[in-house]
């Protein structure tokens, strides 16, 4: 039997998806058809959601109809409100909260309980309890949801309590846009094992969330971040590099599983972020940023030269978050907010043609034990 084992299940294909194709030795990626590089900087959150759930882009009454039904759902229950309030206040990680906050979003079901409705009080709801879990932390009273702003401009406007530019809105669309979806990663595939027992979609992304809470997964920007801090302040970005590997430590927002080369991603948020800071005060922060992607690069190739570490999604998503204005502590729910999209657009897709995903283990644990009494133990 352990010929047949495969830690990880790398390379095994377990699913037929339309949704996004990965290839990790072109270095390139397609969101329901159109290459990233395309769709992410043009299109709002809401025409990538209907292209992911419709398969093709909406028309101008379709998609102002779709964004009507999904900031209908935007409110969290109260009960939403007071587990992320209790989360901050008890100084649990942001990815509890939101945890906690989506899972009660199934208190706002109006009767119907749908793999449809459910996807949309998801989505919808993400952005509000992860924006009332940062404002309790700062002692400060969550913001209503604005139901004629898009997706990204109510998240702005749901965490700062005020109309963000259309600048802010365009550089958090395109991250929304550019994370959407990535092929069966490991949160995407925890929610579609949950669903295709039959379960429901809301338990999918909240399972869905605690899978990508984990730093094998989601937790690599805020580090990104911390990481870019520290080069500002070094008097040699080369230096830095070279003590942080002779430590063994990894470069964070470097190397990919699937990406044998620079991760398109990383592109298409470079030219985001290039794009938002252009003629700001720290522009200088983006400038520093892109010297030290290829110090890092070169210094990389020199310590290993058997391996290709190129940059990959997270180094650019810390630059432009910290943009925008996200916070270093919602970089990951706002990964969750981006990624709830694909998430349950997989539950719809899995529904669509499900059968109970199922693998085995290979047992290696004691046989022939003989049962003894607990007092003769
Ligand atoms: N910095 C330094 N060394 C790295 C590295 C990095 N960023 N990424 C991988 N390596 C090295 C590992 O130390 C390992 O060395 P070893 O063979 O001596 O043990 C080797 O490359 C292979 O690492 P492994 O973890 O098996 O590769 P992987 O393909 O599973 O790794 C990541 C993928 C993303 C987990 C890994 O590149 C990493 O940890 N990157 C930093 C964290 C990060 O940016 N995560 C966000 C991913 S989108």
């Amino acid at each position: 039997m352990t010929g047949d084992l495969n830690r990880g299940l790398e390379g095994v294909t377990v699913a037929e998806t339309r949704l996004s194709r990965v290839d990790g030795e072109a270095g390139e990626l397609v969101i329901g058809g159109f290459p990233l590089e395309e769709l992410a900087p043009s299109a709002t959150y809401e025409e990538t959601l209907f292209l992911l759930y419709e398969d093709r882009l909406p028309d101008a009454d379709e998609l102002a109809s779709f964004r009507k039904r999904l900031a209908s759902h935007r409110e969290a229950p109260p009960e939403a409100i007071d587990a992320v309030t209790a989360a901050a206040d008890r100084g649990l990680p942001p990815m509890d909260a939101v945890r906690m906050g989506v899972a009660a979003a199934s208190l706002a079901r109006d009767g119907d309980e749908t793999p449809e409705t459910d996807s949309l009080l998801a989505v919808a709801q993400l952005p509000t309890v992860a924006a009332a879990y940062w404002r309790a932390r700062n002692d400060e009273a969550p913001v209503e949801p604005r139901s004629d702003l898009r997706h990204a401009a109510n998240y702005l406007h749901m965490l700062d309590g005020a109309e963000p530019d259309e600048e802010r809105v365009r550089g958090l669309e395109t991250y929304l846009n550019s994370v959407v979806d990535h092929g069966l990663n490991a949160s995407t595939f925890t929610a579609r094992t949950i669903v295709a027992t039959e379960s429901d979609v809301i338990s999918a992304v909240t399972g869905a969330v605690g899978a990508l809470k984990g730093p094998l997964h989601g937790g690599a920007p805020g580090p990104v971040l911390d990481m870019l801090h520290d080069v500002i302040d070094a008097d040699d970005p080369a230096d830095l590099v070279h003590e942080k590997l002779d430590a063994g430590e990894r470069l964070m927002g470097f190397g990919h599983r699937v990406y044998q080369v620079r991760d398109p991603r990383a592109a298409v948020l470079e030219a985001a972020a290039e794009r938002f800071y252009e003629g700001r005060e720290q522009s200088a922060f983006f400038d520093a940023a892109r010297e030290f992607e290829d110090v890092a690069v070169d210094v990389l190739a020199e310590h290993r030269p058997d391996l290709t570490l190129e940059t990959n999604v997270e180094f650019y998503t810390a630059v432009l978050l910290n943009g925008v204005g996200i916070p270093r502590d919602l970089f990951t729910p706002t990964f969750a907010v981006a990624r709830a999209g694909g998430w349950t657009a997989h539950c719809r897709e899995q529904l669509e043609d499900n059968r109970i995903i199922r693998p085995r283990a290979s047992y290696v644990g004691a046989e022939g034990r003989e049962w003894t009494p607990v007092e003769q133990r």
